[in-house]
């Protein structure tokens, strides 16, 4: 059992993994926080909330001045009755209020966990793997009933929340505010660090000490955005990457989304986290219900590499799903940067044939292959296969490049329409639009709108009928604008501010209806590169397109942000030509790959320009890639170096049971008369010997880990150097 109830003390105690979270039920009913961090074995409730009475924090109850919500620690806060801070939850009454009071109601603890009905959501296989409490609160007033989910996995630090939103009165309710959770920690001694860029620069590390008021990141965009990814972490004073107490937090969802901590007038700090409020409304008319998404709560003792292993074994094993969780992905090359819209059959084949001679496994068609697309302005939503490129369609060439022993993946982009389609011109009515207003396009697009059930139909039919014409392997699903002119012409007005998350819905809906029709096709997201990489969509693809961004020392942040939170095996990484297509940088083939293979490998050039001496090295890179693969997309993920702290990089792998190793060292500028270097490797076994691959030394694993392997002098800008090592038996 990780939950148990101390019916005395009317105390919930949260067993996760190595880690202990605590509620209490006060004599009010409102629902305490009382402690999370380390695992305890029992803790008492009054040793540690401490009532005082303070000036200014109002008294619910008159005869007791020590009470005050202001002051309490809660769990699932309400505004309005004496607490100043940001709340949990917000509902309007139907004569205009917003004033609601949850008070407990009861409560039950179950093993397992239970699906989040329209949502992805993080799982178990069996029912020991967790416990799941739910907490009964109620607003008797107005019949509000509100059901806060807790799972506890045993394995793992980690504990998932959301919460179910019931009217059971008799009157109208809007729900204003439904966040996924909160929590109150007694000080403000943290850093809050978060992941924010822009398209190309996605993920970006940004870390600062928390200060009085809210510091928050949201996405207001539709979808979780290039600009901040629904993820942040508190650490300690004195946590970093291997020690010290770290508090991350991560939503299941991929739309907007709000994450702030408060730090109020006596230091303490509250972190709350869901949709984002903003243009947000949902109405809930009697016997209606609203569930949010999930939030992933973890704690680590062990810094930010605690927690980031929690969050890639949860996401790798219990978030992903379907054929290839556990499967080795395979290499691909990607013909967009090699030809982008101008191509033929039969330079797709030639472009296949040289992947294949390579040893590379799959070919995937980008976009261009459908409607008149020879740009981006047209065609989006015909999903008919273009004659003049493709003369004997799509089974045609998929056999073409099957018989060249790959398989066949093909781009898609299924979210959007083309004002020049014969979609729009059919239904002028089913993007997102607000009636009599423009409406604006992004990349000559707008946003089919998902929120209706026929868009949502068409759209399953649709690419079901493609993918079930041609042997089609992996999809590789693509969204390229955000929203604008969120509005829906099916909702009735009252719920026009239901319009992101209801898209919110139906994406997951379609994707849920695709993915589960075609098991054996392997999908990988992408929104102009990572401007959707979170744990919403992982649960339906399980890989996704960083970033459109391919030159290699840009890469090396943005892979390194994105491994705070997400698995190797959710990261697609490329080799691109050079003078790179984005940041027009020339790195040698060399670091190209050595960067691309610390994720899910492939190519994204023509390569049938390559040189023999490109040819040879590519070949070699597909091999090694295939032999370290297993641990590179499933083994343990270490940071060695920081790429935002200065010219070099580092990080490494481990195989589970840590007989194999992969070192990757990279260096951006060279610096005259450089200090030798030298590099600590992590998470081997001390007592085992390591032999390098390449030279045969042996090694200690103590002697790796502590003293550490001598790098080489750099030569020059942009190097990179791999180590494999593996277990003397
Ligand atoms: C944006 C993606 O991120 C690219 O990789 C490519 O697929 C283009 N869209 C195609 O339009």
């Amino acid at each position: 059992m990780t939950i148990r109830y101390e019916a005395e003390q009317k105390l919930f105690h949260l067993q996760a993994g190595e880690s202990s979270y605590v509620m209490h039920i006060l004599p009010s009913g409102h629902l305490a926080h009382v402690y999370w961090g380390s695992r305890l074995r029992h803790v008492k409730a009054e040793h540690r909330l401490r009532p005082v009475s303070r000036a200014f924090s109002p008294n619910p109850d008159p005869s007791d001045e020590s009470f005050s919500l202001d002051t309490t620690p809660l769990e699932y806060p309400a505004y309005g009755n004496s607490d100043f801070r940001q709340p949990a939850y917000q509902v309007q009454l139907s004569n205009g209020s917003t004033l609601t009071d949850l008070r407990y109601v009861s409560h039950s603890i179950r093993p397992g966990k239970p699906k989040l009905e329209g949502l992805p959501a993080t799982y178990v296989e069996s029912d020991e793997e967790a416990d799941t409490l739910e907490i009964r609160m109620e607003d008797k007033l107005s019949g509000l009933q509100v059901t806060l989910s807790y799972t506890a996995y045993a394995r793992w630090n980690a504990v998932t929340r959301s919460a179910r939103f019931v009217n059971a009165g008799e009157q109208k309710l809007r729900l204003l505010r439904a966040l996924s959770m909160s929590v109150d920690l007694e000080h403000d001694q943290f850093e809050l660090l978060h992941l924010s860029g822009a398209w190309a620069r996605e993920r970006y590390i940004e870390r600062g000490p928390l200060r009085s008021g809210t510091q928050s990141v949201e996405s207001r965009r539709g979808a979780s955005s290039h600009q901040h990814n629904p993820f942040v972490a508190l650490l300690a004073s004195g946590a970093d990457e291997d020690h010290g107490e770290v508090y991350g937090f991560s939503l299941v969802y991929s739309g907007n989304f709000t994450a702030s901590a408060e730090v109020d007038q006596f230091h303490t700090t509250r972190l709350s986290m869901g949709i984002n409020p903003f243009d947000f409304t949902w109405v809930l008319d009697p016997g209606e219900a609203f569930q949010t998404p999930e939030a992933v709560m973890v704690y680590s003792s062990t810094g930010l590499t605690g927690m980031s292993h929690t969050y890639h074994e949860l996401y790798r094993t219990r978030l992903c799903r379907g054929t290839f969780r556990d499967r080795s992905r395979p290499v691909l090359i990607n013909n967009w940067e090699a030809t982008y819209f101008n191509f033929t059959a039969d330079k797709i084949e030639e472009i296949a044939a040289a992947g294949a001679e390579l040893g590379i496994e799959l070919f995937v068609l980008d976009d261009g292959w459908f409607g008149k697309r020879d740009d981006d302005s047209t065609s989006l939503g015909d999903w008919t296969v273009d004659r003049r490129k493709l003369p004997h369609g799509l089974e045609d060439l998929a056999e073409r490049v099957t018989r060249r022993g790959m398989q066949f993946g093909l781009w898609f982009e299924p979210e959007m329409i083309s004002p020049d389609s014969d979609l729009y011109r059919e239904h002028p009515d089913w993007c997102l639009h607000v009636p009599d207003r423009p409406r604006t396009v992004a990349r000559h697009q707008l946003v089919l709108d998902l929120s209706r059930q026929e868009v949502c139909d068409y759209l399953v039919e649709t690419v079901s009928r493609v993918l079930a014409s041609a042997p089609i392997a992996y999809v590789k699903w693509d969204m390229n604008r955000h929203m604008t002119e969120v509005g829906s012409a099916r909702l009735e007005p009252r719920r026009q501010r239901e319009t992101a998350h209801r898209y919110m819905l139906g994406l997951y809906d379609v994707m849920e209806r695709i993915t589960a029709s075609f098991p054996n096709v392997l999908f990988e997201s992408c929104s102009g590169g990572g401007g959707r990489f979170d744990p919403g969509i992982l649960h339906y693809m399980p890989q996704t397109w960083t970033s459109d961004n391919t030159d290699a020392v840009s890469r090396l942040k943005i892979q390194y942000g994105t491994s705070l939170v997400y698995p190797v095996s959710a990261m697609g990484a490329h080799v691109s030509a050079v003078p790179n297509h984005q940041l027009h940088r020339t790195t040698s083939l060399q670091m190209r790959g050595d960067v691309a293979m610390s994720g899910n490998f492939g190519y994204e050039l023509d390569l049938t320009t390559f040189s023999t001496e490109e040819r040879e090295l590519a070949k070699r890179q597909v091999a090694d890639y295939k032999e370290l693969r297993e641990f590179v997309q499933y083994g343990r993920f270490y940071r060695l170096i920081s790429p935002f702290e200065g010219q070099d990089t580092a990080w490494m792998f481990v195989s589970p049971d840590q007989s194999e190793v992969l070192a990757c060292s990279f260096r951006v500028l060279a610096e005259p008369n450089a200090p030798l270097q030298r590099l600590r490797l992590k998470g081997l076994n001390p007592s085992l010997d390591y032999r390098e691959v390449d030279t045969g030394e042996v090694y200690g694993g103590d002697e790796l880990m502590h003293a550490g392997i001598s790098l080489p002098r750099a030569k020059g800008d942009f190097q990179s150097c791999l180590f494999s090592f593996r277990a003397v038996v």
